[in-house]
C-alpha cells in the first residue's frame, strides 16, 4: 500500500526542523574554531556575505526543488530533468574517455570508477545529481554517527567525573584513549545513530517535527547558559576580542574559500537534506521567510557558539588552543579550570548540547535516505528506517574501527592504496575528505545548474511564488526609490528588480562559479595562500 506523503503542520515545525539540520557539529564544533584561525570578525564577515549569496539561494533552490516534486532527490531530478541532455551527454561521453585514458597509464581501479560514473550520467542524465546526493548524504551520515558517539560517551564520562583534568596533555590523552577503545566507540556510534532511528521511525510529524520542536529550544537555552557562565569570568573580554575583532591581515583568498566552503556544509546543502525536507512542504507556506529564517538561526548560533566557547579558553589561559581538537581534547580542561568545582556540569551541558545538534543534523542525513527507499522502492517507512540505520552503522563501524587504528581493517586500507593510491590517516579521513571536498562541491554545483540552467528560474519562482508572492512582485527599486503603488505613474520601467531577479542571478552565475573556485581549491588544482 503506497501512503500518502506526510507534511510538516506547520511553518514552524519546518523551520526548527531545518534549522535543527544546519546547526550541527559544522556551526558549534568547526565554525568557532575556524573563524579564529581565519582573522576572527573578519572571517565573519565574509562568512556572512557567502551565506547571503551563496548559502541562501542554494537553499531556497533545494528547498523550491522539494516542495515542487514532493519527491526524494533522486525522483525530485528525475521529474524535472528533459528527456535529453546534451549537457549530461556531453559529461558522462568525457568521462568514458577519460577512463580509457585512465587506462593506457594503468590507472585500472579509477578507470573502473569512473567508467561506472560516467555511464550512470550518460544513462540517466540529470537524475544522476539526485544519486550523487544520496550517495553523498549515506557516505556523510555513517562517519557523522561516529563523532555523534564520541559527544554521547563524553555526556556519560562528564557526569562520572572522569573528565576532570585541568591540563591540555590529560584531556587530549582522555580523548584518544576514548576514541581508540572500541568498546566504547562502536557501542556509542550504534547508540548514536539509534537514537536518530528511533525519532524517524514514528514518521515526519510525530517523530522529526515533535522532536525538534522539543530539542531546538532545549539547545537555545544551554547555549545561553554557557555563554553567560563564560562571559561572566574574569579576562572573558580577551576571548570575545579573539573571536570578534577583525583582523583583515590574518584573512587570506584562501580564508575566503574556506568560509564559502564552510557555509555549504553548515547550511546543510548539497546534499538533498533540504530537497527532503522542502518535499514534506505543503503549498501554502511561504518558503522564502523559512529559508531566511533558517539561515539566520543557523548564523546566529555559530556566532553565539563562538561567544560560548572563546571567553571560556581565554579567561582560562588557553590561548593556543583553537585548533580542531578544541572541542574534545581541551573544553573539558578548561571547563574543569573554572572555578567552583562545577566543571563537571559546565562540561555535562556542553555536550548535551553538542549531541542534540549532531542528532537532529544527523535525522535529516538519515531521512534522505529513508525518503528515497520509500518512494523509489515503495518500501514500508519502518523497512526503510531500519535497513537504512544497519547500512549506515556498518559503514560507519569501519569508520571509527580504521580511526583507532588503520590496522584493524588492513584489507581495505591495501584496496585503497593499491587500487586508488589513496593514503590516508583512516578511512574515516578518507570519507570526510571524499565528501566535504569532491561529492558535496560536486553536487552544488549540479544543483545550482539544474535549477539556473535546465529546470529554469522561471518556473522555480512560479513554484516560490505558491506562499510567497512577495518575493517576486515586490519591485526593490521602485520601493526604494518610493514610486511603489503609485498608480498615477505609470512605473513600469522602473520595475527592473525584485528579490526573484536577484536570486536568479545568484543562482545561474555566482553560486556555480564561487563553488567550482571553492572546489577546485579544495581538491588542491587552485592553489591561494
Ligand atoms: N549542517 C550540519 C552541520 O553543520 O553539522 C551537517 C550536515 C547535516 C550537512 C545534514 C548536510 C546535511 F544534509
Amino acid at each position: 500500500m503506497i501512503e500518502e506523503r506526510e507534511h510538516w503542520s506547520s511553518s514552524l515545525g519546518f523551520v526548527l526542523a531545518a534549522a535543527g539540520s544546519a546547526i550541527g557539529l559544522g556551526a558549534i564544533w568547526k565554525f568557532p574554531y575556524i573563524a579564529g584561525q581565519n582573522g576572527g570578525g573578519a572571517f565573519l564577515l565574509i562568512y556572512l556575505v557567502c551565506v547571503a549569496i551563496i548559502g541562501m539561494p542554494v537553499m531556497l533552490c533545494e528547498i523550491t526543488l522539494g516542495r515542487r516534486t514532493q519527491q526524494n532527490p533522486v525522483g525530485a531530478f528525475r521529474m524535472l530533468s528533459p528527456d535529453k541532455s546534451h549537457v549530461a551527454n556531453f559529461i558522462g561521453f568525457s568521462m568514458v574517455f577519460t577512463s580509457v585514458a585512465l587506462l593506457c597509464f594503468q590507472e585500472y581501479g579509477w578507470a573502473v570508477f569512473i567508467l561506472i560514473i560516467g555511464g550512470l550520467i550518460i544513462r540517466y542524465g540529470w537524475t544522476s545529481a539526485g544519486i550523487l546526493s544520496i550517495v553523498t548524504g549515506f557516505v556523510i551520515m555513517s562517519y557523522y554517527s561516529v563523532v555523534g558517539g564520541w559527544t554521547l560517551g563524553y555526556i556519560i564520562k562528564a557526569f562520572q567525573g572522569d573528565l576532570n583534568y585541568v591540563t591540555e596533555a590529560a584531556a587530549a590523552n582522555c580523548f584518544t584513549s576514548f576514541r581508540d577503545n572500541l568498546a566504547w566507540a562502536i557501542p556509542m556510534h550504534i547508540g548514536f545513530l539509534l537514537i536518530c532511528a528511533l525519532i524517524i521511525v514514528r514518521g515526519v510529524r510525530n517523530g522529526i517535527e515533535k522532536w525538534s520542536k522539543i530539542l531546538m529550544p532545549i539547545l537555545f537555552v544551554l547555549m545561553v547558559i554557557l555563554i553567560l557562565r563564560g562571559l561572566t569570568l574574569p579576562g572573558a573580554l580577551k576571548g570575545v576580542s579573539f573571536f570578534l575583532s577583525p583582523k583583515f591581515s590574518e584573512l587570506s583568498a584562501k580564508g575566503v574559500l574556506t568560509a564559502m566552503g564552510l557555509a555549504f556544509f553548515t547550511l546543510s546543502l548539497g546534499m538533498g537534506a533540504m530537497i527532503t525536507y522542502g518535499s514534506y512542504i505543503s503549498r501554502e507556506q511561504n518558503i522564502f521567510m523559512s529559508t531566511l529564517s533558517i539561515v539566520l538561526l543557523d548564523t546566529v548560533i555559530a556566532t553565539l557558539a563562538g561567544l560560548a566557547i572563546f571567553p571560556a579558553v581565554f579567561a582560562m589561559g588557553f590561548k593556543e588552543a583553537a585548533g580542531p581538537g578544541l572541542v574534545f581534547n581541551i573544553l573539558p580542561a578548561v571547563f574543569n579550570s573554572i572555578p567552583g568545582g562545577l566543571g563537571w556540569l559546565w562540561a555535562g551541558i556542553f555536550f548535551i548540547l553538542l549531541s542534540i545538534a549532531a542528532i537532529t543534523s544527523e535525522v535529516s542525513l538519515l531521512e534522505m535516505v529513508v525518503a528515497f527507499l520509500t518512494d523509489e522502492l515503495k518500501w514500508s517507512r519502518v523497512k526503510a528506517v531500519w535497513t537504512a540505520f544497519a547500512a549506515g552503522a556498518l559503514l560507519g563501524l569501519l569508520s571509527a574501527v580504521s580511526i583507532a587504528n588503520w590496522s584493524n581493517i588492513e584489507w581495505l586500507h591495501q584496496i585503497l592504496v593499491k587500487t586508488f593510491h589513496i593514503e590516508q590517516k583512516s578511512f574515516f579521513d578518507m570519507l570526510d575528505n571524499f565528501s566535504s571536498n569532491w561529492l558535496l562541491p560536486l553536487s552544488g554545483i549540479a544543483i545550482s545548474i539544474f535549477v539556473g540552467w535546465i529546470w529554469s528560474t522561471r518556473k522555480a519562482v512560479e513554484e516560490i511564488r505558491h506562499g510567497s508572492h512577495n518575493f517576486a512582485d515586490v519591485h526593490l527599486i521602485s520601493l526604494l526609490a518610493g514610486l511603489k503603488d503609485d498608480p498615477s505613474h505609470n512605473n513600469s520601467k522602473y520595475h527592473v528588480l525584485t528579490l526573484a531577479s536577484l536570486w536568479g542571478i545568484f543562482i545561474r552565475f555566482i553560486a556555480p562559479i564561487a563553488v567550482t573556485i571553492t572546489f577546485l581549491h579544495e581538491i588542491g588544482w587552485l592553489k591561494l595562500k
